[in-house]
């Protein structure tokens, strides 16, 4: 998956403006998982896949999890290096392990059950990958805006939670949180599945490798960047 979409240039003007709004945080995603040629990527609520398209170029894989029929059709016909699946996180049609990297752009705040979701990402996350949650914190001024203008005047339904709630709930659900970095209203939160299993070969696969003194994380915590870093 070599094509990226911010070098395109053909996009329709609401795609554009979404890009630019969403470039700091597409290109702190970047500098913290590596798209590699051995990365497969699972964007949980991707839409139509613009931002996957944005930000997995030079994945070897990406797929866009999408419950909504309609987005699913588009993004098909829009995009046809991505592939789109029609299903919600809480219930991912895939088996173990599959991914090296999960990503949760604006969609954790649709989710109806974000614990369940947290569980399934694990799954079909090896061990060792990360699951990268980009969401509005709640009480924001961003939230209560789209909560006023989404919620009241086109009827959609936000949770809207906040970052610490969510590195909690996913800490319970099996997760190790690594690293929050805010953007203004909006975090981004880097979480590792724990691994190699208990009694099982560590995960040598695609890079992502545990072992004495090596970082299990496509994740570059050790460089220096204004980010809160989760004691271990
Ligand atoms: C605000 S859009 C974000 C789309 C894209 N990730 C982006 O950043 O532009 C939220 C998306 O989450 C999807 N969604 C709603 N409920 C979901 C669920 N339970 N699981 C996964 N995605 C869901 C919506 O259909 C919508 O496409």
């Amino acid at each position: 998956m070599s094509t990226d979409e911010t070098a395109a240039g053909a996009l329709p003007f609401l795609e554009r403006w979404t890009l630019r709004r969403r470039a700091r945080l597409i290109a702190a995603l970047r500098e913290r998982v590596r798209f590699t040629s051995a990365t497969r990527v699972l964007d949980l609520g991707g839409g139509v896949g613009v931002i996957a398209g944005a930000y997995a170029h030079g994945a070897a894989e990406v797929v866009v999890l999408e419950p909504d029929a309609a987005r699913v059709a588009q993004g098909r016909r829009e995009r046809p290096h991505l592939r789109f699946v029609a299903a919600g996180a809480e219930r991912i049609p895939f088996p173990d392990d599959r991914f090296e990297a999960a990503v949760a752009m604006m969609s954790w705040h649709h989710f109806r059950d974000p614990d369940r979701a947290l569980s399934e990402a694990l799954r079909v996350v090896v061990p060792g990958g990360v699951l990268v949650v980009v969401d509005v914190e709640r009480g924001s001024r961003r939230a209560r805006w789209m909560e006023f203008v989404e919620g009241r005047l086109r009827g959609h339904r936000h949770r809207f939670t906040s970052e610490a709630e969510v590195a909690e709930r996913a800490g319970a659900a099996g997760w190790e949180p690594r690293e929050t970095h805010r953007f203004g209203d909006y975090f981004l939160l880097v979480l590792r599945r724990p691994g190699p299993r208990e009694g099982g070969p560590a995960p040598a696969r695609n890079g992502f490798t545990d072992g004495p003194g090596r970082t299990a994380v496509p994740v570059a915590g050790d460089r220096p960047c204004p980010i809160r870093t989760f004691a271990r």
